[in-house]
C-alpha cells in the first residue's frame, strides 16, 4: 500500500500535467488586481480552498514563503505586491508541480509587463523539512496542503513554519475544516486525503494545534461552505459537511493567560458611564464596536454585566482588535 507522500505525489503529478479544474475549488473570488492579468492556466490550476493573499500582511517589503505551489497563482499574486528578485520563495515536493508553475510564470511574464519569473525562487522541498533558514521569513503561506497531513505531520509542518518565521511574522493558512466526526475509513483513505476531502479536523482542534506550537495571536478571517461528502458518492452513512477557513497565525509571544484568538466577536458597551474600562487594556466607548478575542469575550461575560453586548463569532475577522 502507498503511504501518504507517494499517494500525494501521484495525485499532484497528474494535476501538474493535466489541469484539474474541480480538484480543490474555492468560493473565494480570484483576486483580479489592477494591472494583473491572471493566466488562464493558473486559474485552471487553482487548487486552493480560499485565499492567503491579503495586502494587509504585505507592508514593508516582506520576505514571503509559499509552501505547496500548485499552478503558481498565489505566488504571482504575492509577487504583484513585492516585485523584486527572490522576494517570494515557493517550495513543493513534486517535481512536476514545480515545473508546471515555472512554465506558468513564463506565461505570466508574457501577459504582465511588470512581472519577471526571477521574482519567485522555486525550491524543491517538503513542508515537514523546509529548505529555509530559521527566522528568515516575514509572511509564510499555505493553501489547502496542511489538511492532507495526519496530526503528527500537521504538527511538524506547523513547527516548521514557526521555525522559519521572524518574530511577529505571519503564517497565513487556508484549509478545509469539518465539525463532524469523519468516518475512520474515510479519514485513513490516502487518496481522499490527498484530494483535500477527508483530512479536515474541527476548527477548534486546528486552532489548538496552531497555538500549541507557539503562535500567540490567531485570526479567523473567513469561513465558507466547501464540500459535501454524500452517501451516493462516498462511502459514508450520512452527509458530511466541510467548510473552508482562512486563518492568520502571528508569531507574537504567547500571553501568560493564553493565546488571543479572534473569531469575529465584538463588544459594545451600552451603559450610562462615559466608557467601560476593564483596566486590562480594553476601553469600550458608548455604543462603539470593539473587536475582541475570545479570551476577552469570556472575561467580559464572566463579569455578568447587563450593559455590555458581546456578539457571536462571525468567523470573518478583519483586524481592528483589542489585544
Ligand atoms: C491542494 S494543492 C494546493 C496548491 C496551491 N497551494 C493552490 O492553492 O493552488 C497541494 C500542493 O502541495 C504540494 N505538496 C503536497 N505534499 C507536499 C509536501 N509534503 N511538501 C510540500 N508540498 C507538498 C502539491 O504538489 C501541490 O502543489
Amino acid at each position: 500500500m502507498k503511504n501518504y507522500l507517494e499517494t500525494t505525489k501521484d495525485v499532484y503529478k497528474k494535476a501538474a500535467e493535466t489541469p484539474d479544474v474541480g480538484l480543490c475549488c474555492t468560493t473565494t473570488p480570484i483576486w483580479q488586481l489592477p494591472g494583473l492579468d491572471m493566466p488562464t492556466i493558473m486559474q485552471e490550476m487553482n487548487y486552493g480552498c480560499g485565499s492567503t493573499v491579503n495586502p494587509r500582511d504585505l507592508v514593508n517589503n516582506p520576505s514571503i514563503l509559499y509552501v505547496g505551489v500548485g499552478g503558481g497563482m498565489e505566488l504571482l499574486q504575492f509577487s504583484y505586491f513585492s516585485r523584486r528578485k527572490g522576494a517570494v520563495i515557493g517550495v513543493d515536493v513534486v517535481d512536476e508541480m514545480l515545473e508546471a508553475s515555472r512554465q506558468n510564470f513564463k506565461v505570466a511574464e508574457e501577459q504582465n509587463d511588470w512581472f519577471k519569473s526571477e521574482f519567485v525562487d522555486l525550491r524543491k522541498g517538503d513542508a515537514l523539512h523546509l529548505p529555509i533558514e530559521d527566522a528568515s521569513i516575514d509572511v509564510a503561506a499555505q493553501n489547502c496542503l496542511f489538511n492532507i497531513f495526519k496530526l503528527e505531520e500537521l504538527k511538524q509542518a506547523l513547527k516548521e513554519m514557526y521555525r522559519v518565521l521572524k518574530p511577529h511574522g505571519r503564517l497565513v493558512l487556508s484549509d478545509p475544516v469539518c465539525e463532524q466526526a469523519m468516518p475512520e475509513h474515510i479519514r485513513e483513505d490516502e487518496r481522499l486525503r490527498a484530494l483535500c476531502l477527508s483530512g479536515s479536523i474541527p476548527l477548534q482542534d486546528y486552532i489548538d494545534m496552531i497555538t500549541e506550537v507557539g503562535f500567540g495571536t490567531v485570526e479567523i478571517r473567513a469561513k465558507r461552505p466547501y464540500r459535501i461528502l454524500s452517501p451516493n458518492h462516498y462511502d459514508v452513512e450520512e452527509l458530511v459537511y466541510i467548510e473552508s477557513v482562512e486563518v492568520c497565525a502571528i508569531k507574537d509571544p504567547m500571553p501568560e493567560d493564553g493565546p488571543c484568538v479572534f473569531t469575529g466577536k465584538t463588544a459594545i458597551y451600552y451603559g450610562d458611564e462615559e466608557c467601560f474600562d476593564d483596566n486590562n487594556g480594553h476601553v469600550l466607548m458608548p455604543n462603539q464596536p470593539l473587536s475582541i478575542c475570545d479570551k476577552t469575550a469570556g472575561d467580559f461575560t464572566a463579569l455578568g454585566r447587563d450593559d455590555i453586548y458581546i456578539s457571536d463569532s462571525t468567523y470573518f475577522y478583519d483586524g481592528g482588535g483589542c489585544c
